[in-house]
């Protein structure tokens, strides 16, 4: 992977383990599931790819940002969307600025060209989330969002929505049926059997499509992964 030079942002990295650790066995997981969705993006045709959970915190942007990581690291040009306006985190993880991002191109104030960061991870742009405090959330749902979405995967190899979860946010189902596969992101102490049937349910009636699962353990640093 190219990290861009002088770039002092990086050494703070220590919660990217795919940068940080590329040798540790989570680092493995991470590459592993790369290689599936390879699979997927490049041969299958999908590129839109929507990373949610059945509830809040079970690890989708730490999962989503070390798999981009992986992505970029195999040659793809990748690009996240922090479209996960309850908790947009991703310009923490990153150490981006969040003064201008998805809200303000849905709503027209600023272009896309404008709005993304071209990250020190060579490859690897993001477009954060804006300022989503005031309402934001229908915003996700407009034909703007899926213009915006349409043309951006003729830019990039593969782009990673961060979303927020199923069952406790409805314009998650929305973001699903908008994408070509999501991702669910199931943490091996959290989340409950039952969560994760009544998440595929809503998915399905969302007409959405899911690619595959990704069990998450805290603390452990484990990650299982089980592609369709
Ligand atoms: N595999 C892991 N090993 C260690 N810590 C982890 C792991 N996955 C997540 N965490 C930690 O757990 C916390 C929640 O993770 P994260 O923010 O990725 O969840 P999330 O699903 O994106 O949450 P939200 O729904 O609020 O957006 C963070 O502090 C993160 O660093
Ligand atoms: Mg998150």
């Amino acid at each position: 992977m190219g990290f861009k030079k002088n770039n002092p942002v990086a050494a703070k990295m220590r919660s990217l383990l795919s940068y940080t650790n590329p040798y540790s066995s989570i680092a493995e997981q991470y590459r592993s599931t790369r290689t599936n969705l390879y699979f997927l993006t490049k041969k299958g045709g999908r590129k839109i790819l929507l990373v949610t959970s059945p509830r809040k915190g079970a690890g989708k942007t730490t999962t989503l940002v070390n798999l981009a990581i992986s992505m970029v690291k195999g040659n793809e040009k990748v690009l996240i969307i922090d479209a996960n306006f309850r908790n947009p985190s991703i310009h923490t993880i990153l150490k981006l600025q969040n003064r201008r991002g998805l809200i303000d191109v849905i709503k027209g104030i600023q272009t896309f060209e404008n709005a993304v960061h071209q990250t020190y991870i060579e490859g690897l742009d993001v477009l954060t989330s804006g300022d989503t405090r005031t309402s934001a959330l229908e915003e996700l749902g407009t034909t703007a969002m899926t213009e915006l979405l349409e043309i951006l995967s003729n830019k990039y190899d593969a782009i990673l929505i961060d979303a927020p979860s199923v069952l406790e946010a409805a314009e998650a189902r929305f973001l699903a049926s908008k994408s070509d596969g999501v991702i669910l992101i199931t943490n091996k102490f959290v989340t409950k059997i039952e969560e994760i049937v009544k998440t595929q349910k809503a998915l399905e009636v969302a007409k959405a499509n899911i690619i595959g699962v990704v069990l998450n353990e805290k603390n452990n640093s484990w990650l299982e992964e089980y592609f369709f």
